[in-house]
């Protein structure tokens, strides 16, 4: 039988279940099996003669067997589900009798424990015994609580060894998939840690804390007093004990080994506490803070684990509306990413406030905090990075995992180049398909050791303690993350580091390098820098993201009757090409209140609607407007007339091929819209159809089709949006209030 045999109501996958053991796992393996007609007879046993009755009442099984033989007769699989202690003896019994070609299986919670003492029994470890875990259990028991649909969207971790029979293994995970589960292999071993650790290791400090506590003189004080956080905490020592008492003495050297290095960690924090180490406590509670948060994105299946793997996010936007008020969008994503850098390499405790909160941000905070910097926040945009120093980084305890950011990639890479310690960087499916040697060659230039994966993608592996030599670099493109890459590995190279770009790019690099008193000469398109400089800690306000304002900067324009205000948002002169080139369309933007904050130019937009036309986009403006380009397509496709764009051929390494995706998702919408090499030919002023379009997973992909809705005379529907949540988490609330109409179709 195949894997991926296909699995429908009714048709048996075997003739003949076993369950031995009739409790909670193993009743309602059963029960689920047979109320979905996939065995032809579901036979159980269970030592206690009550169990076996109530099995048959309840509709577990087909009928009871009186004896282990008895059950075992003609069975094609048999399933072990007793406890994990009364296993050996239940194999031993086995053994003894002819089970033909059944296939063994069995639910035990420490798999290396079983499987010896499969092969002591047996002689060796049968190859049809595949050994399984469903991670399933409850505080309940007993058969009586055996529910049919107990596994749906649980974990069963199956764990063969080299020999298992393929055929065995493939018919044990069709019935647990059959049963809703999401199966996964893993190796006994592998098994056994990782329980030990998640699983086991909490339910002995649950069980040991609470009666700790019980057992002391006061103890009714404390459980009078207890709050919801002891009550959360000891939740699961309400557990069987027996069953546990079984799985420890069951899984014991993985528990030991696990107890072992967290009993290093409690000494730690009680070292810390005596001491009155209020840096380490801080340093442990908010790593922890930020893991626990990272750990619901993971059951949560959302965008920061990785989009490719989570399920299609849509966006559905409807026909029409207008954009009326006044709006803050979220903080500046270029911004937020170097407050932490410069704030974690400063000497002293940086403030920022209006952080973007984006997953593309927050990777870069998990960076530093996985090289020992202490960060605290973020919390309502405001992030307190306490810095160690230019020399102060540690090594991270495994890969950094920079999920969609490709500025934390490139950025960190130059930074990382110059740490004593090795250090690997990875991120999604999609950053995983972005070039990487654009950084990595000037990198080695200078003297770093940096191995990429084919093509000069992710991961890169980055070797320590080379020492970096300044260099001049030209660079081949306009780019403000392989410039920025370069100058903060010249924090570290011996002589000057200098980077001309062949176009301006964004400076925020130079100006926040500048606002942290580190040095940096600007002469023409040439920034330079020098080590032996410290960056001092200071206070950041982050400005709000004109690159996310943009989306709102055309909804304004293209929605007839709109009139809009954004508030504080960045107008840094490398960044306003989205207003230049609007403006050259006939677009209606004012900037009011202009000024400058902590060393960027800030201003009010007010974007009215405008009649817009196509226009020729100057290639200056391209590298100013860079991530732009999709809305501004948008705006070309509501434009009367011809819009065309050259020299733009980056667009087609961003999060997506903006320019072949854009194409695609507007010829869908019946815009005519050519893609070129380096650019795109919109024929805009005509109708914009209703359709299905596809993001990419690029979340300004996903943005600017929900912005074409507002002229569209059908819904667009927009396929794959969950990184919308890496550079504006709220748009959609945002969208709404303004008066746009798009919203979540569906999350299955
Ligand atoms: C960025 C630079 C740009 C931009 C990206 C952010 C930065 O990339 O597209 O979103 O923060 O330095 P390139 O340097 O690749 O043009």
């Amino acid at each position: 039988m195949s894997r991926d045999v296909e699995l429908r109501s009714g048709v048996p996958l075997v003739h003949r279940l076993v369950v031995v053991g009739l409790g909670l796992i193993g009743g309602s393996f059963a029960k689920g099996l047979r109320e979905r007609g996939l065995c032809g007879e579901v036979v159980g046993f269970d030592l206690d003669p009550r169990s076996r009755e109530l099995a048959v009442e309840l509709g577990v099984v087909d009928r009871c067997a009186n004896n282990l033989a008895e059950a075992c007769e003609g069975a094609d699989v048999i399933q072990l589900a007793v406890p994990i202690l009364a296993m050996e003896r239940l194999l031993a019994e086995l053994a003894m009798l002819d089970l033909g070609d059944a296939v063994l299986t069995d639910v035990g919670s420490a798999k290396g424990n079983v499987v010896r003492c499969a092969g002591e029994v047996f002689g060796r470890m049968p190859q049809r015994f595949v050994p399984g875990h469903p991670i399933a259990g409850s505080e309940q028991s007993g058969v009586t609580a055996a529910k049919s649909t107990l596994f749906r969207r649980h974990k069963v971790i199956l764990t063969p060894l080299q020999d298992t029979d393929p055929a065995a293994l493939s018919l044990v995970d069709s019935l647990w998939r059959a049963l809703e589960a999401d199966v996964e292999h893993m190796e006994v071993r592998h098994h056994d840690e990782v329980l030990a650790a998640t699983s086991h290791l909490p339910h002995l400090l649950a069980f040991g804390l609470v009666d700790s506590l019980a057992k002391r003189n006061e103890n009714l004080e404390i459980f009078r007093y207890a709050a919801g956080g002891f009550r959360d905490f000891t939740r699961i020592a309400g557990s069987d004990p027996v069953m546990w008492h079984d799985i420890f003495l069951a899984n014991r050297e993985a528990v030991l080994h696990t107890l072992d290095d967290f009993r290093a960690d409690l000494d730690a924090l009680r070292a810390a506490v005596e001491e009155g180490g209020g840096h380490t406590l801080l340093g442990v509670f908010t790593r922890a803070k930020a893991a626990r948060e990272h750990f619901s994105k993971i059951l949560a299946r959302r965008a920061y684990v990785d989009v490719m793997h989570s399920n299609d996010l849509i966006f559905l936007a409807n026909p029409g509306g207008s954009l009326n008020g006044q709006l803050r969008v979220p903080g500046d994503k270029s911004i937020s990413h170097r407050s932490i850098m410069l704030g974690s390499l400063a000497e002293g405790t940086t403030e920022v406030e209006g952080f973007l909160e984006g997953e593309d941000a927050l990777a870069t905070i998990q960076a530093f905090r996985d090289m020992g910097v202490v960060i605290e926040g973020p919390s309502q945009g405001r992030v307190t990075v306490h810095g160690v120093g230019l020399h102060g980084l540690k090594p991270p305890p495994g890969p950094i995992y920079l999920g969609n950011s490709g500025t934390s990639m490139r950025l960190l890479s130059g930074l990382l180049a110059a740490q004593p310690f090795d250090s690997t960087l990875t991120g999604d499916a999609s950053l995983t398909k972005r070039p990487m040697n654009r950084v990595a060659k000037p990198l080695r230039e200078m003297g770093a050791v940096i191995e990429t994966a084919d093509e000069g993608r992710p991961p890169l592996t980055i070797r320590g303690g080379q020492k970096l030599s300044g260099m001049h670099y030209e660079m081949p493109m306009a780019s403000a993350q392989v410039k920025s890459c370069l100058l903060l590995a010249g924090l570290y190279a011996a002589e000057k580091t200098s980077v001309t770009e062949p176009a301006p790019t964004r400076d925020h690099t130079e100006r926040m390098l500048q606002g942290f008193g580190y040095p940096v000469q600007v002469e023409g398109s040439t920034a330079a820098v020098e080590s032996g400089h410290t960056l001092r800690a200071t206070h950041i306000e982050v400005p709000a993201d004109i690159s996310s304002s943009a989306f709102f900067m055309v909804a304004a324009s293209i929605a007839p009757g709109s009139d809009i205000t954004l508030e504080h948002v960045g107008v840094n002169p490398t960044r306003t090409g989205v207003i230049d080139i609007l403006r050259l369309m006939g677009a209606n933007i004012e900037l009011t209140n202009q000024r400058e904050v902590g060393g960027e130019p800030v201003a009010d937009i007010r974007v009215r609607a405008a009649r817009l036309k196509g226009v020729d986009i100057p290639e200056d403006l391209v590298p100013l407007a860079i991530d732009e380009f999709p809305v501004l397509f948008v705006a070309a496709a509501c434009a009367e007339g011809r819009t065309t764009l050259r020299g733009a051929e980056e667009l087609r390494v961003k999060e997506s091929d903006r320019i072949q995706v854009m194409a695609d998702g507007l010829q869908t919408l019946g815009v005519k819209a050519t893609p070129t090499p380096d650019g795109i030919i919109i024929e805009g002023g005509g109708t914009i159809g209703g359709g299905e379009v596809w993001a990419h997973g690029d979340h300004r992909i996903a943005m600017s089709f929900s912005v074409a809705a507002l002229r569209s005379s059908a819904p667009i529907r927009i396929h794959d949006c969950a990184n919308v949540a890496t550079s504006f988490p709220n748009f959609l609330s945002l969208a709404e209030k303004v008066g746009m109409r798009v919203g979540v179709e569906s999350s299955s």
